[in-house]
């Protein structure tokens, strides 16, 4: 059944849905022309080694040579554009008005070639620094990962999953904008406006003094205006679009509850209300740049009348000639375009700075379960694992587990039992690192947790977690997760194990069929089942299984445990379990409550003790004899 992949037959009363032949020779063709992406050949580190501030400088700073062929561009394109003026003064004055066709046609010439390279300097540019700006989003967008990678169970636990997926989307997006053309237009205008200046001055010093005194205080202040105004909307546009992706995340990740209970009216509600605001927001950012542009536009109309006016008089007394007039109208129109640009650019700058903020303050989280600079790699274990007064809260300051001890032998199988919420989990997330104890100790074969690299210590043990994970992938994929070398043989070995034969067997394509996203379309008992068969596969030294056959029918669950007799033989393992025919499988039980173990000792002793494991099991007999006493 397995393996048989597109080979199958063709003709078995199903449409073809092969590839023509003909076909196949272009796919092959284009197969051949992709790209080679080599294997990921990654350094990754659980400890974060550069500890530097994010900044816009040091993102560059890798990429300088390239940045300085950037900066040439722009000044050849700049100063090239800018000869338009001067060129057409010279046509006037020296050509024109002297009747010379000579020099019109020359310096039209020279108009035509300054263009042309302008053209050819700016689209070189452009993809130039497209190319730049890519680059940095990869390196970032991959640091990025890494660092999320990194970073502990209870920054994803306290953090929105959608905040985090603003931080890959919106805020890399925001630097893209910046990359792709902010920066770069940013120097190619103000490098316009700084030749402009110094040309103005040059062709007539007072004319130009008149211009700057009429536009650049009245300027000044309105983008003086315009700066804080805009700063303040973007902030609010910026916790808009956070807002918006969350809300729409976690109706996404909860769409079934919010079907069964009838809330879709008010999530539509709430996410109008989200998304209202978020219109507001960029209402308010309109409204900002609809005073700020046409402002600056009717400053540059006033200018260029009072330059028509000021200017005309002098010419009138032969203080300047006509193409000279005409070269200071041209200029000042190039003057104004780059502020309008710089105003786009402005809002550019803003959201990538607070982006880079952003990253900068997700980059500089350090893990909560750091991995110690001197860390080792933890040697195989024989898998002794112990809690040496572990206290231990999410919340320091509100502890769930209270002075804790805990011995659990080379291959012993042991038992966690207790009322919901005691902590039974927490225990368990101990023991795999996913948190350190706030006092005490937890120590696999003598070693601290804390001494030891997590690559290692992780690669020794398996967690079978309460809400088993399965990823969007095929069978296979999920069930040799740990272990990806794993021959088809041992994927076939861990389901067989668990009693998942016949439910794979049923699929289309065996162990190579699709599970969609979270594994959502299958059982929850079929999604334990997998989960196992993954620990199955990676055949850990300690295995922890955190309530892995809770959802499994009893019949299931007794195949289960033949199997899971196999697979713990030899290991150490942690079975928190509510039902107690699981329990009582242990080689001992511990009883939690309430962050403390009650009782410790072989379900015999804990009977025998008449405590509180006494009693739960007597309670639980009953249950079963009442159970059988149905007719
Ligand atoms: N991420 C967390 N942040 C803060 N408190 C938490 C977190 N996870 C669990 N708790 C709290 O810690 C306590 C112990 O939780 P734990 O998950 O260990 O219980 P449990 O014994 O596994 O219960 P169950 O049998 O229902 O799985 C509970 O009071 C719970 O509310
Ligand atoms: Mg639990």
């Amino acid at each position: 059944m397995h393996g048989g992949g597109f080979a199958g037959n063709p003709g078995g009363g199903l449409p073809f849905a092969g590839i023509p032949p003909e076909l196949q020779t272009r796919v092959e063709k284009v197969i051949a022309d992709e790209p080679a992406w080599s294997d990921p050949d990654v350094e990754f580190s659980q400890v974060v080694k550069d500890r530097r501030p994010l900044s816009l400088r040091r993102l560059m700073a890798p990429h300088r040579r390239a940045l300085v062929v950037a900066a040439v561009l722009v000044v050849v394109e700049t100063v090239c554009l800018q000869a338009g003026p001067q060129l057409t003064q010279i046509g006037i004055d020296r050509g024109i008005l002297p009747r010379h066709l000579a020099v019109v046609v020359g310096a039209a010439i020279a108009y035509i070639v300054a263009v042309a390279v302008t053209a050819v300097a700016s689209g070189a540019r452009v993809a130039w620094t497209g190319r730049i700006g890519q680059g940095l989003l990869v390196d970032l967008r991959v640091r990025i990962f890494a660092h999320l990678q990194r970073l502990s169970l209870d920054f994803f636990t306290d953090e929105k999953a959608g905040v985090i997926m603003t931080r890959m989307t919106s805020d890399i997006e925001n630097l893209n904008q910046l990359f792709q053309d902010g920066l770069v237009n940013f120097a190619v205008q103000g490098l316009t406006m700084l030749i402009v200046t110094a040309v103005l001055f040059h062709m007539n010093a007072r004319l130009a003094m008149v211009t700057v005194l009429m536009i650049v205080p009245s300027l000044a202040v309105l983008s003086l205006w315009f700066r804080a105004s805009s700063d303040r909307a973007y902030a609010r546009v910026r916790d808009g679009i956070a807002n918006v992706l969350s809300d729409l995340q976690e109706s996404l990740s909860g769409v079934r509850i919010v079907a069964a209970h009838n809330r879709q009216t008010q999530n539509i509600v709430a996410h109008r209300n989200v998304v209202g605001e978020y219109r507001d927001a960029n209402n308010e950012t309109a409204r900002i740049n609809g005073i700020y542009g046409p402002g600056t536009d009717l400053l540059g109309w006033l200018g260029q009348t009072t330059l028509l006016l000021v200017g005309g008089w002098m010419v009138l007394h032969h203080q300047l000639t006509i193409g000279q007039l005409t070269a200071f109208i041209l200029y000042l129109n190039a003057f104004f375009a780059p502020i309008q640009q710089l105003v786009q650019l402005y809002n550019t700058y803003q959201q990538g700075r607070a982006s880079i903020l952003k990253l900068r303050d997700l980059l500089l989280t350090e893990p909560s379960v750091p991995e110690a600079p001197d860390a080792r790699p933890l040697p195989p274990i024989t898998g002794e694992v112990r809690l040496d007064h572990v206290t231990f809260g999410y919340d320091p300051d509100n502890p769930v587990l209270h002075d804790v001890s805990l011995e659990i032998g080379e291959g012993e199988t042991f038992s966690l039992v207790g009322p919901t919420g005691a902590g039974k989990s927490t225990i368990a997330k101990l023991v795999t690192r996913f948190y350190d104890p706030t006092e005490g100790s937890v120590t696999i074969d003598g070693h601290d947790l804390r001494s030891v690299t997590l690559e290692s210590l992780r690669r020794q043990l398996g967690v079978v977690p309460q809400e088993p994970f399965l990823f969007a992938g095929t069978i296979r994929d999920n069930v040799a997760f740990a272990r990806p070398g794993a021959s088809d043989e041992e994927v076939w070995a861990a389901i067989r194990a668990v009693g998942l034969t016949e439910l794979v067997e049923r699929m289309p394509e065996g162990i190579d069929s699709f599970v969609h996203e979270r594994g959502s379309s299958l059982a929850s008992g079929e999604r334990q089942l997998l989960a196992l068969a993954r620990a199955f596969l990676a055949r850990p030294r300690v295995i922890v299984l955190d309530e892995a056959t809770s959802n499994l029918d009893l019949q299931s669950e007794t195949k289960v445990e033949a199997a899971l007799d196999a697979l713990l033989e030899g290991r150490t393992a942690i079975i928190i379990a509510h039902r107690l025919s699981t329990a009582m499988r242990a080689d001992r039980i511990a009883v939690v409550d309430q962050g403390r173990i009650l009782e410790i000792g072989s379900h015999d002793d804990l009977v025998a003790r008449d405590g509180r494991y006494a009693e739960m099991y007597a309670t639980w007999i009953s249950h079963l004899e009442a159970d059988h006493a149905l007719p």
